[in-house]
């Protein structure tokens, strides 16, 4: 069995060097296309690129370990270990020239998540986290916040990129959020939203529609800073649910009373 060490020094080496490279490609991206059915969901060779950097550096340590990343890539037989990659989260900040994106890396054993890493290039931040063993900014002990009043709270969410069709009443769970709280945020990059609830300066988020590769890291990073991460009627976080919600903890019944009363009032 590989040391938990090891695959999480490798999860950081893989994530710092593919988010110095998506930096070093900002304004330089040649070739753009949209994915198959996907109107507003972009790709670029630099996400493909990226995530291949990733990818050849974890099979060059950990052959045999299973991959599952947005890209496609592929890795090898281990049903025990796999990688999940976002090798860019935030595409579309990315192509605009705006500094809010990051690679994302969750670290699954036997099913369960065990480690998330996740760097914002622009900021120069390394989000860390091993299950049990708490979470870091930039080797810093990070802790979500105290706010308990939703009134009082700065939320953050995203939008699928079918937005247009309004997924699981998402128009109206935001605007029922915008009411309630002191203010919502859609930075652009769900690695992100959830690394900042970890950090305090978010106090919930949430969103529908997400991928394993987008949430895995980020799960565990708020989970190990103290917060709550569930689904819209409170089951425990899990990357392959389709709603995700994540909060300080203080705020999370009050959050899912919100997104109730929007799915009843939208029967
Ligand atoms: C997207 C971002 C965005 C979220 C989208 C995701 P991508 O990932 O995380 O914040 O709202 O739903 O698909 O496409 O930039 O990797
Ligand atoms: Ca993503
Ligand atoms: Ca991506």
């Amino acid at each position: 069995m590989p040391e938990s060490s090891g695959l999480l020094q490798t999860a950081i080496q893989a994530a710092t060097e593919a988010g110095g490279f998506l930096k070093a490609h900002v304004g330089k991206v040649k070739n753009v296309r949209i994915k198959e059915g996907e109107g507003r969901n972009l790709v670029s060779e630099v996400d493909q690129n990226s995530e291949r950097m990733i990818i050849d550096m974890i099979l060059s340590r950990y052959p045999d370990h299973s991959i599952l990343a947005e890209e496609g890539g592929t890795g090898g037989a281990s049903s025990e270990y796999r990688w999940i990659i976002d090798p860019l989260d935030g595409t579309t900040n990315f192509l605009h020239g705006i500094p809010a994106f990051c690679v994302t890396i969750g670290i699954e054993h036997k099913g369960r998540m065990m480690a998330g890493v996740v760097y914002d290039p622009n900021l120069d931040e390394l989000f860390v986290a091993e299950r049990g063993k708490g979470a870091t900014l930039n080797g810093a002990p990070l802790r979500v916040s105290r706010t308990a009043t939703l009134s009082e709270s700065l939320l953050v969410t995203g939008f699928p990129y079918d937005i247009a069709d309004n997924p699981d009443h998402a128009i109206e769970r935001f605007i029922g959020f915008l009411k309630a709280s002191r203010g919502v945020r859609r930075l652009g990059s769900a690695a992100l939203d959830l690394c900042w609830v970890a950090a305090g300066r978010f106090d919930g988020f949430w969103e529908v529609n997400l991928h394993p590769w987008d949430t895995a890291g980020g799960i565990v990073v708020v989970e190990e800073a103290g917060g709550t991460v569930t689904d819209f009627l409170g089951n425990r976080g899990d990357i392959m649910h389709k709603q995700i919600l994540a909060s300080n903890g203080l705020l999370h019944t009050r959050m899912i009373d919100i997104l109730a009363g929007i799915t009843s009032a939208s029967r």
